[in-house]
């Protein structure tokens, strides 16, 4: 994507870029030996800058470093000294080759890169012609950090760990050590052969997360607390760290070699996540710290152009305080009222009663896919198809739904899509917002920088369409190219298979679960995702996941953030244990005995 934040007009400082020394426009800068050996030209032949906007050579040799093939200065790779017209006006005038050749011929790049996610970016190979070599490319060094290729083994990250020799640190608040990677063998073979069956081994996925390993109070590491946030695997972890070791640099508005991987990364990223989420085009993407930051994105951008009093928000029981609070704060600045749709027993939201809170009033309706207190899954493609049949718009809350089940925007149909990436194995700060295109281009920024700007004067500011306008300041870029390997990741082992093998660990962790006298489970739906809500008779919740992790094991206990939800079934707080696809029966079994061994002692 190209960005001008800093074109300059004539009369003020062009910014350096790599090669050219910070000079006013007008007065070349001496010597142009970047640019003349971009170019494959002499110095004597070397074209004069006079009249130049250094932007746009700077965009110019951004393109070379890209794409050592681009046919920027063709002619002059050929011995004939290029024509170079100055910039007129706003749109940028590279005339390639030989006078007479129209600006149209002058280079263009797709928005989109379409290099492999997770492979360092084009650049890192050497340039094919000389035409560049000025610009010593440098090679990162092969076997530092080498990410693994799509569809390549993953191999076990043993050399990651330190054995713990000694007493244990008595300072270590929680007496975690490290140990050397083991192989959990299955304890209950009988009871893993469906899943086996299924077709999906989970060792090997537990394998690739190095934090599985860890012992936590002395006891292996038990992770049931997915639905806060997921571990990462060892991939996604070298892909953040490549990233800072060899492609580090702000994005879109530099004209060196680091700036072109970091953007190529970057949009890389972006690119995947489109295809991940089935949308038309990376353009529909918009980074964001995560579904929370998305949702408040779509409440202040697009309800100020389209909510206004008198209007109506729908949402349902089930919903996280993040899709609650963002339409409470529009409502209370623009006089719309808030409506809830309600949910039966089971923790299902009845549809008939949702239907009747639709009329032409309705604006939004805003609902979670999948419950994170209950694990409810909802049926929201027939929500979106209800709400748009009275002219609402509508946002699907992904948070809880894309780790565990593919998910397809075009298909579901909703206006606006969120999710956080660290909910499916990427890193904390990134998520996305998925928009349709009309409606990203119908809504004004929320918020103002850099970044997301054609041009700026004192009097008036002029905004890039979509994904940019929302995209204000430098983002979180490593992390975004690390939500990028996640989801390859996730595609890459199988994401129906281990939705499969999830659904099948969720159904023996109920039977197993429900056999434990006073418990009861909250949320009872048949159509459920890998989320378990329970309450043990003459337990408080807090002291149940005290105890649970001095026995290693990570569930949540509390209010889930989605208190409205619990205090509909007359509760304050529940323990939650989640699900991964790195979870195995015996999780499951540890979790039992010590929730009988507690119950025993109640
Ligand atoms: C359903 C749901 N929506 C939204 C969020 C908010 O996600 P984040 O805190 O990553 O922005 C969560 C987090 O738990 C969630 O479960």
């Amino acid at each position: 994507m190209t960005t001008s934040d800093s074109a300059g007009s004539p009369s003020e400082t062009a910014p350096a870029v790599s090669g050219l020394a910070s000079a006013p426009v007008g007065s070349v800068p001496a010597p142009v030996s970047p640019l003349a050996s971009m170019a494959g030209v002499a110095p004597a032949q070397a074209p004069s800058l006079a009249g130049w906007d250094l932007s746009i050579l700077a965009q110019a040799m951004m393109d070379v470093v890209r794409d050592p093939n681009a046919q920027v200065f063709p002619a002059a790779k050929a011995g004939v000294t290029p024509t170079l017209s100055p910039s007129s006006g706003s749109e940028p005038a590279i005339v390639a080759g030989t006078p007479g050749v129209s600006p149209s011929a002058a280079p263009t790049k797709s928005d989109v890169p379409t290099q492999v996610p997770g492979v360092p970016a084009t650049p890192a190979a050497a340039p094919s012609a000389g035409a560049i070599d000025a610009l010593a490319l440098a090679e990162p060094s092969a076997d530092f950090f080498r990410i693994p290729l799509l569809g390549e083994a993953v191999p076990v990250a043993t050399s990651y760990f330190l054995v713990q020799t000694g007493a244990p640190n008595p300072d270590s608040p929680s007496d975690i050590s490290l140990v050397e990677t083991k192989e959990l063998t299955p304890v209950s073979p009988a009871l893993n052969r469906p899943l086996r069956q299924a077709g999906f081994d989970p060792y090997a996925v537990r394998r690739e997360f190095p934090i599985l390993n860890e012992r936590v109070h002395g006891r292996r590491l038990v992770w049931l607390d997915n639905a806060a946030t997921t571990q990462k695997p060892q991939t996604v972890i070298d892909r953040v760290s490549y990233f800072y070791a060899h492609e580090n640099s702000n994005i879109h508005r530099a004209a060196h070699t680091l700036a072109a991987r970091a953007t190529d990364a970057y949009e890389n990223a972006r690119a995947t996540v489109a295809r991940f989420l089935g949308a038309s085009s990376a353009r529909n993407i918009v980074f964001v710290r995560g579904a929370t930051e998305a949702i408040n994105l779509v409440a202040q951008a697009w309800g100020a152009q389209f909510v206004s009093a008198g209007d109506e928000i729908v949402i349902t029981h089930l919903e996280h305080h993040a899709n609650i609070v963002p339409w409470q704060q529009l409502c209370a600045k623009t006089g719309a009222r808030l409506l809830v749709a309600p949910v039966n027993d089971r923790g299902e939201v009845i549809l008939e009663a949702y239907g009747k809170l639709l009329c032409p009033r309705t604006k939004m309706v805003a609902l979670t896919q999948v419950s994170n207190a209950l694990g409810t899954i909802t049926p929201a493609q027939q929500m979106v198809a209800m709400a748009h049949a009275v002219g609402a718009c509508t946002l699907v809350d992904g948070a809880q739904a894309v780790a565990h089940f593919p998910v397809n925007v075009r298909a579901l149909d909703s206006d606006f899509y969120v999710f956080s990436g660290h909910k499916i194995y990427a890193p904390t700060g990134i998520g996305a917002l998925y928009g349709k295109p009309e409606m990203l281009d119908s809504m004004p920024p929320w918020q103002g920088g850099g970044n997301m700007i054609k041009d700026v004067t004192f009097e008036r500011t002029t905004y890039h369409p979509a994904p940019a306008r929302f995209e204000a300041g430098t983002g979180n870029i490593a992390d975004a190219v690390g939500l990028g390997a996640a989801l390859d990741w996730l595609d890459n082992l199988g994401h129906e298979r281990a939705a499969a093998y999830e659904h099948e660990l969720l159904n023996y962790a109920t039977a197993e679960l429900s056999k434990i006298p006073g418990l009861t489970i909250i949320g009872t739906s048949p159509n459920k995702a890998g989320v378990i809500s329970f309450v043990l008779a003459g337990h408080k919740t807090e002291e149940l996941g005290s105890a649970l992790d001095r026995e290693g094991i990570a569930v949540r206990s509390g209010h889930h953030c989605a208190q409205p939800i619990l205090r509909r079934f007359g509760l304050e707080a529940t323990v939650r244990a989640s699900l991964a696809p790195y979870n195995v029966c015996e999780d499951i079994d540890t979790l039992v005995a010590a929730l009988k061994r507690l119950g025993s002692h109640g």
